[in-house]
């Protein structure tokens, strides 16, 4: 499903999320670290990895020191996640790429899309292939690349109701508090605000299939996280407090990036693995 798919942020974006989030500019790293400012110029350009000038950076920025040297070396990355009952759409944006997933209980053939990336094509085919009938798309913030092909999807399922955080409402959709929840067959849906990238960011907890699913949007991304646009300090809570206490085994869905787990997030995700150890 997403085997090849390239992390989201290398090393040099997860130490400019840091520095941004924790507003903490070259000059002030370089004295509280003692390093040159130009070798930091260079690392935060990614030009190369230098694991001793990491694991002093790593504490100042509150990262995990061995997270972030295991990123910078490129040694890992999250292990394979296929699901049953979950399809992920990785679709072209600009010169990027963004996700869009798909989920259905398959005896009752009721679907439900995570955004809408930005081309259906793709997405009304596999209903069609499926056989599945589209009850809601639910919309995890409101960024230009995870709604642009709303309108088409509406056109091609407008049954489907489109539901929306109330904190960042959206037009013609359906707005919810974090105290709904959303049947599909079997499965159920229930939302939680994790803000701070935007305004009514949104993950929805999927349960019912063989593994809990996380639709995290834009909120967390394998080995690293969305910027906190909105506030850094509420994205990095939220992630720490709605997204990390799920189960180990929860799968996560991010809207750029490959699929995660939680378990592997507290392990390796330099952001939190400190947190977790
Ligand atoms: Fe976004």
């Amino acid at each position: 499903m997403s085997s090849l798919i390239p992390l989201e942020d290398e090393y040099a974006d997860i130490l400019l999320k840091a520095m941004r989030g924790r507003r903490i500019a070259e000059s002030e790293l370089s004295a509280r670290t003692g390093l040159p400012l130009e070798l930091l110029s260079r690392l935060c350009r990614g030009e190369f990895c230098d694991e001793p000038a990491l694991l002093k950076i790593a504490p100042v920025l509150s990262l995990d020191p061995q997270s972030l040297t295991i990123a910078a070396a490129r040694a890992w990355r999250p292990r394979l996640h296929r699901v049953a009952g979950l399809e992920m759409f990785r679709l072209g944006w600009r010169r990027l790429w963004v996700n869009a997933y798909l989920i259905y209980d398959s005896s009752s053939g009721e679907a439900a899309f995570f955004d809408t990336g930005t081309d259906s094509v793709p997405l009304v085919k596999r209903v069609e292939q499926l056989g599945l009938t589209v009850r809601y798309v639910f919309l995890t913030h409101t960024h230009s690349d995870h709604v642009a092909a709303l309108g088409e999807l509406r056109a091609a399922f407008p049954q489907a109701r489109v539901l929306c955080n109330h904190a960042e409402p959206w037009p013609n959709t359906e707005l919810f508090t974090d105290e709904d929840s959303f049947s599909l067959g079997s499965l159920s849906v229930t939302p939680r605000t994790t803000s701070g990238h935007s305004v009514g960011g949104t993950t929805y907890v999927v349960d019912g299939l063989s593994t809990p699913l996380a639709m995290v949007g834009d909120a967390l991304f394998a080995g690293s996280m969305g910027g906190g646009l909105i506030s850094f300090e509420d994205a990095w809570r939220n992630n720490r407090e709605k997204i990390l206490t799920l189960s180990d085994e929860t799968v996560i869905c991010p809207g750029h990036g490959p699929l995660t787990s939680v378990g592997e997030e507290k392990r390796h995700n330099p952001f939190f693995a400190g947190e977790f150890r």
